[in-house]
C-alpha cells in the first residue's frame, strides 16, 4: 500500500518529462492552421477537390453541401478536419490512403446523407463514425482491408440507410447481427469473393430489398454450400439479383443458383463470367421450369462451342429478355449454330446482344425468333450483306419486331436498309446510329408505322424525302448537314447536334415540334421571330454555338435565359457564348453588357446630330442676341482701319512728317443720315456759310468760316467706307456726333464714334476731340449697354444740347464755335 506513495514522485517526474512532449506532438499532428484549403466550390456549393494531391483533408467552406476527395493521398482524417460542417449532405473519400479515421471525425455531419469510403487502406471499421449520422441515406465502404464487419454493429444507428455497399478481397467472415439495424434498402451490394464463413441468417433481416449485387467468386467455386446460404437470405422474387465475378464451369458451382431459382427470383443478371458449355447446361437445367423473365449476361467469356442440345427438354418458356453484352466466345470458329437452340429462341420478346462481334445471324436463327419485339445488335460487324441475310432479304420475318437497334455496325447503305424494314409492319423504332451512311438516295420505303429514326453519327451532308414524313423523333446529330428542308408534319423532336448549320431550319416545316437540340453547329445567331415559326416549340438546346454578339441577338437570349420566352433553353446558359466581336469573344451570352451607343447606332447618330444642329442654332441665336456678330464685324473693321492708319501714318513721316497739311477740316461730322436734314438745314449753313453770322456778335471775333467733312459730300467715291471715315477723322481736327435716337440705332455711326475713340488714345489729338452734341434729350441709361464708348465719352466729355427754343440757338452756336474753335488758339499759341 505505500509503494503508490514511493513511485508517485518518479510519477510525477516522468508525467513532467513528458507533457511538454505530448502537446507538441498533439500540435504536431493536428496543427489548427496547417491543412490546406481547396477553393474548387461552384455555386451550388459543390466542392470537387478530387484530384488535388491533398495528403491531409483540405478546408473549405462550411457552408459546402458537398465535398468530393476522391483520389488524393489523405492517411487520416482526424477528429477536427470536419468540424463545423453540419451541411454537409455528400462527402466522397474514394481512393485515398485511409488508414486512419478518428472516432469523432464525423461527429458534427448530422446532415450527411452520403458517404463514400471505398478504396482506402481500412482494416477496422469503428462503429463510432456513424455514431452521429442519422440522416445518412447512401454509404460505401467497398474495397478496404477489413476482414469483418465487427462488433458492436456498425450500421445500428444509420435508421435512414438505403443503399449500402461493403466487403472486398480481405472479407472473411459475416456473422449474425453484423447488419443488425439495417432493416431496408434500396440497393445491397457486397463483394465477398473470399468469404469464408457465412452464419445464415446474416442478410436475411433485410426486407423489401431493391436490387442485391454479389460477388461470390471464391464460395461459388469453392464452398457452394456457403454460397447458397448467402443467396438464401437475400433471394426474393421481385428483387433484381446481379452475381458477379462467377466462374461457373463445373456442375457443383452451380447448384448454388438452386437458391434463387428456388425462391423464383425474375430478373438475374450475371457480370464479369466465365461460363463452359457444362455451365450453360447445368444453368439451363437449374433455371428449368422457374418463372426467371430476364436473363442479363454482361462481359462473359465463353468457354465452349454452344453444344447446348442437351438441355432441350428443359422449360424456359417464362424467358423474356436475353441481354448478353461484350461476350467473348473462345472458339468462335468451332461455335456451332442456334439451330438447335428453338427451345431457347422462340420465347424471348426482347433479344440485345451488344459489342459481341457478331457479324451475320443466319436467316435459318432469324425464323426462330418468332417472339420478337425488340431486337437491339449495336456494336458488331454487320454489313449491308450480312443484314440482307439476318433480315432474310426483307420478306418480314420478325413480323412482330417493333424496335431494331442496329447502331454502331458497319451499314452504307440506306436504300438497302429502307427496302429491308419496309416489311416489318409494325417497327415503330429504327435506330441505325454510328454507321457510315454518306449519302442518302432521294427516295425510300419504310414502314408505314415508323415514328423514331436515329441516324446520327453517320456522314450524312444532305436530308431528301428520302426520310418518312411519319417520324416523330429524328436524331441527325453529328453528321455533316447544313441545310435541312424537309416537311416533317409529325415531329416532336428533332437532334441536329454536331452538324454545320448557319442558321436554324424554317419552322414552319415542322409544325409539331416540341424539341430542338442544334448544339455544336456554327449558327450565328437566332431570334424571336426564328422561334415563333416553331409553332408548338418547348424546349431549345443550342450551346456551343458561334454567336454573334449583336445587340438583337444578346437582348433576345438574355430576355430568354430570364425565362420570358416561350421556349425553355434546356441546355443552361453556360452554353451560349460570344463568338464575335473580337472584345467579347468568350464570354457568356447571358453576361455581356452591350452599351446603348452601340445598341441604337442610328438612333443615337440621328440623335446626336439633331442635338448638335439644335445646339448650334440656339448658340447662333444666342450670338445675335449678345450682337457677337457686330463685334466681329466691328474688330475686323477696326484691325483694317488701324492697319491702313499705320501705313498711311508711315507715308506721312516718309513724306518728311509735316501732318498739318493733311489737317483740311475743320470738323468731321458723324451723323445718322436721319438727322441729314438738320445737319444741311442748320448745322453746314451756320457754321460753313458766313453771311448768316453777319448780325452776331461773335462774328467780329471770328472771320473765318468754318470747314466741315461730311461723309455725303467729301467722302471719296469707290473707296472703302471705313477708309474713307478713317481718313476724314484724320484730316479733320474734331469729330462732331450728332446724337439722336437714330445715331443710336445706326452702325456706321457706332463705327466713326469708335473710331474717333481709337484716334483718342492714337495720340493724334486730345481728349477733347470727340464734340458731342445731342439733338434730343438722350439719358445715358437709354443708350443701348454695347454703346460703352458712347457711354464714357458721354460721362467725360461736356456736351451740347441743341435747344427746342429759338431764342436759345445763338448761345448754342456760339458754344459749338468755341468748341472747335477753342483748342485751335490754343494750339497756335502753342
Ligand atoms: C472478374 O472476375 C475475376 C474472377 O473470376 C476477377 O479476378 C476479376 O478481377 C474480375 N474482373 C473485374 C473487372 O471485376
Ligand atoms: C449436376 O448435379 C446435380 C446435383 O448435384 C445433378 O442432379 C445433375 O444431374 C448434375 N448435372 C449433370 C449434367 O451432371
Ligand atoms: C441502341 O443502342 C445504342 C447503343 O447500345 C443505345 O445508345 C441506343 O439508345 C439504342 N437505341 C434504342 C432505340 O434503344
Ligand atoms: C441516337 O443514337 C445515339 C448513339 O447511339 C445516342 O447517343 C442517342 O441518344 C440516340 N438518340 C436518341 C434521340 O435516342
Amino acid at each position: 500500500m505505500g509503494q503508490p506513495s514511493v513511485l508517485s514522485p518518479t510519477l510525477l517526474f516522468l508525467l513532467l518529462l513528458l507533457f511538454p512532449l505530448s502537446l507538441s506532438w498533439g500540435q504536431r499532428s493536428n496543427p489548427e492552421g496547417e491543412n490546406p484549403s481547396c477553393d474548387r466550390c461552384n455555386q451550388r456549393l459543390s466542392c470537387n477537390c478530387s484530384y488535388g494531391g491533398f495528403d491531409r483533408v483540405p478546408t473549405v467552406t462550411e457552408r459546402a453541401l458537398t465535398l468530393d476527395l476522391s483520389f488524393n493521398n489523405i492517411a487520416v482524417v482526424t477528429d477536427d478536419d470536419l468540424r463545423g460542417h453540419d451541411r454537409l449532405r455528400v462527402l466522397n473519400l474514394r481512393g485515398n490512403r485511409l488508414v486512419e479515421i478518428q472516432p469523432a471525425a464525423f461527429a458534427s455531419l448530422w446532415s450527411l446523407e452520403e458517404l463514400d469510403l471505398s478504396d482506402n487502406q481500412l482494416t477496422a471499421l469503428n462503429y463510432t463514425w456513424f455514431n452521429k449520422l442519422g440522416a445518412l441515406q447512401k454509404l460505401n465502404l467497398l474495397n478496404n482491408p477489413y476482414k469483418s464487419l465487427g462488433s458492436p454493429p456498425v450500421f445500428q444507428g444509420l435508421v435512414r440507410l438505403r443503399r449500402l455497399g461493403f466487403g472486398g478481397a480481405a472479407l472473411e467472415e459475416l456473422r449474425r447481427g453484423d447488419l443488425a439495424g439495417v432493416t431496408q434498402l434500396e440497393e445491397l451490394t457486397v463483394h465477398a469473393n473470399n468469404l469464408r464463413r457465412y452464419e445464415p441468417g446474416t442478410l436475411a433481416d433485410i426486407w423489401p430489398l431493391g436490387r442485391v449485387t454479389l460477388s461470390l467468386h471464391g464460395p461459388f467455386l469453392t464452398d457452394p454450400p456457403l454460397a447458397a446460404a448467402v443467396l438464401h437470405d437475400v433471394a426474393y422474387p421481385e428483387t433484381p439479383m446481379v452475381l458477379s465475378d462467377l466462374h461457373l464451369i463445373r456442375n457443383e458451382s452451380i447448384q448454388p443458383l438452386r437458391e434463387t431459382a428456388g425462391k423464383r427470383v425474375r430478373s438475374m443478371t450475371l457480370r464479369n463470367l466465365s461460363v463452359s458449355d457444362e455451365g450453360i447446361v447445368n444453368l439451363l437445367m437449374v433455371c428449368n421450369g422457374v418463372p426467371l423473365t430476364s436473363l442479363f449476361v454482361d462481359d462473359v467469356v465463353l468457354t465452349g462451342e454452344g453444344r447446348w442440345e442437351r438441355a432441350k427438354w428443359t422449360d424456359q418458356k417464362s424467358i423474356d429478355e436475353f441481354y448478353v453484352r461484350n461476350a467473348v466466345v473462345l472458339d468462335v470458329w468451332k461455335f456451332v449454330s442456334f439451330l438447335e437452340l428453338r427451345f431457347l429462341l422462340q420465347y424471348p420478346r426482347r433479344v440485345s446482344v451488344i459489342g459481341v462481334r457478331m457479324f451475320v445471324i443466319p436467316c435459318q436463327t432469324t425464323h426462330l425468333l418468332v417472339n420478337l419485339q425488340y431486337l437491339d445488335l449495336s456494336d458488331n460487324l454487320l454489313t449491308d450483306l450480312t443484314l440482307e441475310e439476318s433480315l432474310c432479304k426483307g420478306d418480314g420475318t420478325m413480323k412482330d419486331l417493333r424496335v431494331l437497334n442496329i447502331s454502331g455496325n458497319a451499314l452504307k447503305s440506306l436504300s438497302v436498309l429502307s427496302q429491308l424494314v419496309t416489311k416489318l409492319s409494325k417497327l415503330t423504332h429504327l435506330d441505325v446510329s454510328r454507321n457510315g451512311y454518306s449519302s442518302m438516295p432521294p427516295s425510300c420505303s419504310w414502314p408505314s408505322t415508323l415514328r423514331y429514326l436515329n441516324l446520327s453519327r453517320s456522314k450524312l451532308t444532305t436530308v431528301t424525302p428520302c426520310l418518312p414524313s411519319t417520324l416523330e423523333v429524328l436524331d441527325l446529330s453529328n453528321n455533316d448537314l447544313n441545310v435541312f428542308l424537309l416537311a416533317l408534319p409529325l415531329l416532336r423532336e428533332l437532334h441536329l447536334t454536331g452538324n454545320k448549320f448557319l442558321r436554324l431550319p424554317p419552322g414552319w416545316l415542322f409544325p409539331s415540334l416540341q424539341t430542338l437540340t442544334i448544339e455544336s453547329n456554327t449558327l450565328s445567331m437566332f431570334g424571336r421571330s426564328d422561334l415563333q415559326s416553331y409553332r408548338r416549340l418547348q424546349s431549345l438546346k443550342a450551346g456551343q454555338n458561334k454567336f454573334v454578339c449583336s445587340c438583337e441577338f444578346v437582348y433576345f437570349l438574355q430576355s430568354d435565359i430570364k425565362g420570358e420566352g416561350a421556349v425553355d433553353l434546356m441546355d443552361g446558359a453556360e452554353g451560349y457564348v460570344c463568338d464575335s466581336p473580337l472584345y467579347l469573344q468568350g464570354e457568356p451570352v447571358g453576361q455581356v453588357r452591350l452599351s446603348v451607343v452601340e445598341c441604337h447606332r442610328v438612333t443615337f447618330v440621328s440623335v446626336s446630330c439633331g442635338l448638335a444642329l439644335l445646339t448650334g442654332i440656339l448658340l447662333i441665336v444666342l450670338l445675335w442676341r449678345l450682337h457677337a456678330f457686330w463685334y466681329l464685324k466691328m474688330t475686323w473693321a477696326w484691325l483694317r482701319a488701324k492697319r491702313s492708319a499705320a501705313s498711311r501714318r508711315r507715308r506721312r513721316l516718309g513724306d518728311g512728317g509735316d501732318a498739318e497739311p493733311l489737317l483740311r477740316y475743320d470738323a468731321f461730322v458723324s451723323y445718322s443720315e436721319r438727322d441729314a436734314s438738320w445737319v444741311e438745314e442748320f448745322l453746314v449753313p451756320e457754321l460753313e456759310d458766313q453771311r448768316e453770322n453777319n448780325g452776331d456778335a461773335a462774328n467780329t471775333q471770328d472771320p473765318r468760316p468754318l470747314s466741315l467733312c461730311l461723309h455725303k459730300r467729301d467722302f471719296l467715291p469707290g473707296q472703302w467706307i471705313v477708309d474713307n471715315i478713317m481718313s476724314a477723322m484724320e484730316r479733320s481736327r474734331r469729330t462732331v456726333f450728332i446724337l439722336s435716337e437714330n445715331f443710336v440705332r445706326s452702325d456706321w455711326c457706332r463705327y466713326e464714334l469708335d473710331f474717333s475713340h481709337f484716334r483718342l488714345f492714337d495720340g493724334m489729338a486730345d481728349g477733347d476731340a470727340a464734340i458731342l452734341i445731342l439733338l434730343e434729350p438722350l439719358a445715358k441709361d437709354d443708350i443701348p449697354k454695347r454703346f460703352c464708348k458712347l457711354r464714357k465719352l458721354m460721362s467725360s466729355t461736356t456736351y451740347l444740347e441743341w435747344p427746342q427754343e429759338e431764342e436759345r440757338r445763338a448761345e448754342f452756336w456760339k458754344n459749338l464755335r468755341y468748341a472747335l474753335r477753342g483748342e485751335d488758339e490754343e494750339e497756335k499759341e502753342e
